[in-house]
């Protein structure tokens, strides 16, 4: 994910930044640079890959570096490959504006459209370039910078962290956030702002938090923080942070695991980021335009290795049933040595969260061989299953730096989802109204994710307790909850070494039962949803041969389950109950691993990209 620091004071700032660009490295990212004015002039030093290419290009500049305030970006690309051109700080056409910007601008095609009928030039693929020069024409009528970022960001819809710097005032640095992390550091003739706390802790721990609506302007001395609507000055108050340097690298989280099992809200309003039409009752995904195979595929065949083959797995079912679409669902080690028979009206979607698993990238060779349309689902931008699909939709979960994947799976299932809506309307198997009222459920599912996850932990851990007593665990769940059961169970064992497996519940009485004795402990997952009944049948079965039982289960359903312990569900819409279940299940292998004293967020033998077969 892409990170700022912004620094202005009396020392001199390009140092101060490098080091704090470094602090963000962890959050992953393919290109940085620095903006300072020098002698009233912008100087902007960018260069795609690792940080000491910047560094390198900074140190060989013949002009001294003396400006005492300036910008450094991390970009983790999200529009436009990682290039020199697109990486921040950009600068204004008319030269005297620079910005760096964390999230998304949804609507900057439009603004980018009325900007060039104005006769703007572009030279990077960005959002953020687009915004900039909106500030800069807004200047052109407002009484003074502040006013003019602050029309401009009246106008601009999405999520952002924005740090802006001014030509005429070389010393001061405007910022404002929306649904993006974004934090001044108060020091002593010297200030800072920042999309991680992480950056500058070196230097002070006296924060500010900006609130949504709200716009700073931070010299050396002053912090002044106004409201966005109307300019007035309003008091914040100055809070301490306690964390050391270490631990803040992870937000304050013990590990990378728990941060980004938290994150999965923001993961999920990133996701679906200018992706939902609510008025218009549509899914909004310009990747899928211009291919008839994709606008409506005749057939889909899902591939795909762990966790991503999971993700495959729970929304095939949606792609079936809104979509309408046969869809089957493959392991791509298995696929890519089987002699599959491929139909060229195929169309194949492959979903990886690194984009460099190697089992997935020989598929896409398969399929392409054979004719098929290739469609990737990919967290990480420029990856090679980026490259080599003929389309890739980004599920833009920010950088996963745990082994154990989390977060890009919820990302994954949101777009699979969004998939299976977008299909929905083009074969009108669901009507505008019932789509616009699932795109409306799934608009409110990252508040409720967010008010429901605090609980969730502390659920989970004493379920965790329990569970990492077993020496074998059966997950079960039926319909959508068996993606979810392969899932808890892959989860549970490569975190705590316990042997956990997966079953289709009905799948029980064709073998597994023999297995259930008092100590073979079965995770049962049995939301409320059509398949309930069946689920608590098989339940049942496991109880009557005395297998002790925890229970996955919304509270009233969950009430005649006989289990010794029961994890509640919060109460989500059907189908989208499974972005509650997932945090669950994570929490409850997190849980039983720190419990267990394992590595959690390096497991043995294992790896974050597989990119050997
Ligand atoms: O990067 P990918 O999504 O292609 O990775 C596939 C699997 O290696 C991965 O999901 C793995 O199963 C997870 N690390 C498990 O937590």
């Amino acid at each position: 994910m892409c990170g700022i620091i912004a620094y202005t004071g009396y020392q001199a700032a390009t140092p101060i930044i490098v080091e704090g660009l470094r602090r963000l490295e962890y959050r992953g990212y393919d290109s940085s640079g620095i903006a300072f004015v020098q002698q009233g002039q912008f100087r902007c030093i960018k260069a795609p890959g690792k940080l000491n290419a910047l560094v390198d290009k900074l140190y060989a500049n013949p002009n001294p570096m003396l400006a005492t305030c300036g910008l450094g970006h991390t970009r983790w690309a999200t529009h436009g490959a990682p290039s020199e051109a697109n990486a921040h700080p950009h600068i204004s056409n008319d030269r005297k504006f620079s910005m760096v910007h964390n999230g998304i601008i949804e609507n900057y095609r439009e603004i980018k459209a009325e900007l060039t009928s104005k006769g703007y030039k572009f030279f990077s693929d960005t959002d953020t370039e687009v915004l900039l020069n909106l500030i800069a024409e807004c200047r052109k009528t407002a009484p003074d910078n502040l006013s003019a970022f602050q029309r401009a960001i009246k106008l601009a819809h999405g999520t952002f962290a924005l740090v802006l710097l001014c030509g005429d005032e070389p010393d001061t640095l405007y910022a404002t956030r929306k649904s993006a992390p974004l934090i001044a550091g108060i020091g002593e003739h010297e200030n800072f702002v920042s999309s991680d706390v992480t950056a500058f802790l070196a230097y002070t721990r006296k924060v500010i938090f900006p609130d949504e609506g709200e716009l700073i302007r931070i010299t050396p001395n002053t912090c002044t923080v106004f409201k966005l609507d109307n300019l007035a000055a309003i008091q914040k108050e100055t809070q301490r942070i306690e964390w050391d340097a270490q631990s803040a690298q992870k937000g304050g989280f013990k590990h990378f695991m728990l941060k980004e099992i938290c994150e999965q809200p923001a993961v999920l309003r990133s996701a679906l980021a200018g992706r939902l039409d609510l008025a218009g009752g549509r899914v909004v995904l310009p990747e899928l335009e211009g291919l008839k195979s994709l606008k409506k595929p005749e057939r889909i065949r899902i591939i795909a290795c762990g966790t991503s083959y999971n993700a495959g797995l729970w929304g095939s079912s949606l792609l079936e049933q809104w979509g309408n679409i046969p869809c089957t669902v493959e392991i791509a080690s298995e696929f890519r040595y089987r002699k599959p028979l491929l139909s060229a009206k195929e169309l194949v979607i492959l979903i990886s969260q690194s984009g460099e698993t190697a089992d997935t990238l020989a598929a896409v060779k398969v399929a392409k061989s054979a004719g098929c349309v290739t469609l990737g689902l990919c967290n990480v931008v420029g990856s090679s299953l980026a490259r080599e699909t003929d389309r890739v939709i980004y599920t833009q979960a920010g950088p996963e730096i745990s082994v154990a994947s989390t977060k890009a799976l919820c990302s994954q299932m949101a777009l699979l989802a969004l998939l299976a809506l977008y299909w929905a309307r083009q074969t009108k198997t669901l009507s505008g109204e019932e789509i616009q009222k699932h795109l409306f459920h799934f608009e409110q599912l990252a508040d409720l994710l967010e008010k429901e996850l605090p609980e969730m932990r502390e659920e989970a851990k004493d379920f965790a307790v329990r569970a990492a007593s077993a020496r074998n665990i059966f997950f079960l769940g039926r319909g959508r909850s068996f993606a979810l059961a392969l899932e808890g169970a892959l989860k549970f064992k490569e975190l705590s070494y316990v042997h956990a497996e997966a079953y289709a519940a009905g799948e029980m009485k064709h073998g597994p039962i023999a297995l259930i004795d008092p100590e073979f402990l079965t995770i049962a997952i049995a939301p409320a949803d059509e398949m309930f009944a069946k689920t608590f049948s098989n339940i049942e079965e496991i109880a009557a041969r005395s297998g002790p039982i925890l229970a996955i289960a919304d509270k009233q359903g969950g009430k005649n389950i006989r289990s010794e312990q029961q994890l509640n569900i919060p109460r989500v819409p059907e189908p989208f109950t499974g972005f509650a279940i997932l945090p669950l299940l994570q929490l409850l292998s997190y849980e039983a691993a720190t419990y267990l004293g394992k590595d959690v967020d390096q497991p043995r033998n294992l790896a974050k990209s597989v990119t050997v077969e």
